[in-house]
């Protein structure tokens, strides 16, 4: 038990690191929980303007998730998913912004590749190809999330599954404003303010 708090901890300190609300607040490009969405991953910062620090943010924050799965394999073994979930916590509610962070997906598919690659594989696959169908970023990154616990468990992760679908859920209910707005047709496309 001591493990598995060390290791919630770990993963929740590392999530909640907003790369994108420091690399746009020293980038001088404004203030990301009064721009578009308010929310702070690389779509908001995208609406800055600044694809360059939208990049960096994706990056970022998807390594994070990484580290965080990675780490906790390391220290505590067995426990890495449960680190993964944390660190989507701390992405979507990181204490140091009063709760207001992003919406997990970046760091999900972190999480996943470092989790398993082939799980990370699919969740690229599935959020890159509805992206490129829809053009909007929400409705890309719910399908991935939600992809992720169905592809641990068809191949061959199910330690993994119950982890991951706690993820999409999170992912999910930080998602609901876009889902009001998708199901309204008032979602915008990415890359438009
Ligand atoms: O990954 C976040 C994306 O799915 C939605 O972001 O800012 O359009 O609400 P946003």
């Amino acid at each position: 038990t001591t493990d598995l708090l060390l290791a919630l901890i770990a993963g929740y300190v590392l999530g909640s690191i907003p790369f994108g609300v420091i690399l746009t607040r020293m980038a001088g490009a404004g203030n990301l929980h009064e721009i578009g969405s308010g929310g702070t991953g690389a779509t908001n910062v995208l609406r800055t303007g600044r694809k360059g620090l939208a990049a960096a943010t994706l990056l970022l924050d998807l390594f994070k998730g990484v580290v965080a799965v990675l780490l906790a394999r390391a220290i505590w073994p067995g426990l890495e998913e449960w680190a993964g979930l944390a660190a989507i916590v701390g992405h979507c509610f990181p204490i140091w912004l009063k709760l207001r962070g992003g919406k997990g997906v970046a760091t999900l598919m972190g999480v996943a590749l470092g989790l398993a690659w082939p799980i990370g594989l699919v969740f690229a696959v599935v959020w890159i190809g509805m992206l490129a169908i829809t053009r909007i970023s929400s409705a890309g990154g719910m399908s991935a999330s939600v992809a992720a616990p169905i592809a641990a468990y068809q191949l061959g992760y199910q330690d993994y599954a119950l982890a991951l679908a706690i993820m999409a859920l999170v992912v999910l209910w930080r998602h609901r404003q876009n889902i009001g707005r998708l199901l309204n047709g008032t979602e915008p496309k990415v890359g438009k303010k």
